[in-house]
């Protein structure tokens, strides 16, 4: 374990962003991790997952800890499933072709997800109709200041969209170790319903879909639209999708007959981030070395050489705009560092 200083994050961040760290340390066991954070001399310590859910507007003034846990562990197999317990520094991606080479089913709708297994339960990630709490059993965190290991239920991990306790109330509390899931291993339950994989398993000509055709289906999806975080700098979704009420979305609807809506209770709708900023006339904008991408307008890039600070001006700018158009706030999905 060797602490570097005045090191670059840009191969640890998705948006690619030349931020440096003050000193800088990768850690592959759970004992390193628990050594580190005892290491007084070093006052602020920072926590580094897979880096694909923030954008570091600044360098820091820190110890930054690179979680770098490596495994998969099978814990326990029946008739009806397995249950999956993986580390937290393993790319969720290349976990769900794990998966997928097992014929083990549940996750394969959240292919090409960028980001590490520790950052999962944090946000709660999700994709056409699945999202991480449909799989999830539990997970091991470890708590920053006493450094002991605590196990979260499903139920401890309060859940929501885009949304869990690690970004809530035990905000900066714990640091993900490990991720147990629950998956099928025959009879699996395929989630078609997001349109967009019912065209493409019709343009793939497959009438009775596995699960490797359905991760097939969401690649070549997200290939369409998102932009690869190894060519051009990105962290997905850089907003979340707004919940408004049904008063609202009806005043709204009287300007913008054509905006699309999903129903998600009784008095509330939730619209579509991306076709608010399209609408606003950002889609495809840019400015300099970033902007926002071409085919998703949810998605803010880097094309190479841009400050975390311009992106995030260019995603505050974006929010007032859409404040001023359509009165509707909308808030960052990703951690603006
Ligand atoms: N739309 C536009 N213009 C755009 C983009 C979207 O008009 O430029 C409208 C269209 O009406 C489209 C609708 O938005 O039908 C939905 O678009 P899409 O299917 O691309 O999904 P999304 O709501 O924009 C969400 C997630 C994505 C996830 C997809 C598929 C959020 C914030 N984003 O995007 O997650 O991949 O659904 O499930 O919920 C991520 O979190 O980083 C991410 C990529």
């Amino acid at each position: 374990m060797t602490i570097s200083s005045n090191t670059s994050l840009k191969p640890y961040n998705t948006f690619g962003i030349d931020a440096k760290a003050k000193y800088f340390v990768s850690v592959k066991t759970v004992e390193e991790l628990q050594q580190v954070l005892t290491l007084d001399q070093y006052d602020e310590k920072f926590i580094l997952g897979g880096g694909s859910n923030m954008l570091l507007t600044k360098d820091i003034d820190a110890l930054v800890i690179h979680i770098d846990l490596k495994g998969i562990e099978v814990c326990n197999t029946s008739t009806s499933g397995v249950t999956i317990k993986v580390s937290a520094g393993e790319n969720w991606h290349d976990f769900v072709l794990w998966c997928l080479k097992h014929n083990y089913g549940g996750i394969e709708n959240l292919s090409l997800i960028p980001g590490n297994v520790g950052t999962a339960p944090i946000q709660n990630i999700g994709a056409y109709g699945v999202e991480l709490k449909d799989v999830f059993e539990s997970c091991e965190a470890l708590d920053v200041t006493s450094g002991t290991i605590k196990t979260f239920s499903k139920d401890d991990c309060d859940f929501g969209y885009r949304n869990s306790i690690f970004k809530g109330d035990l905000k900066g509390q714990y640091i993900i170790l490990n991720v147990t899931v629950r998956l099928t291993t025959k009879d699996h339950v395929l989630k078609t319903d997001y349109g967009a994989i019912k065209t493409e398993l019709k343009k793939l000509e497959v009438t009775k879909p596995t699960i490797n055709d359905i991760s097939k289906a969401v690649i070549n999806i997200r290939q369409s639209k998102l932009p690869d975080p190894k060519v051009i700098g990105n962290s997905g979704s850089f907003f979340k999708n707004p919940v408004i009420s049904k008063e609202a979305f009806e005043l709204l609807r009287v300007n913008f007959p054509n905006i699309p809506n999903y129903i998600v209770s009784e008095n509330e709708i939730k619209i579509p981030a991306g076709w608010l900023i399209e609408h606003a006339g950002f889609k495809g904008k840019r400015f300099e070395n970033y902007g926002v991408h071409e085919k998703q307008a949810l998605v803010l890039v880097n094309h190479g050489g841009a400050k975390g600070k311009d992106i995030f001006e260019l995603s505050k700018l974006i929010q007032t705009t859409i404040k001023r158009i359509f009165n509707i706030n909308l808030e960052a999905e990703v951690n603006i560092i």
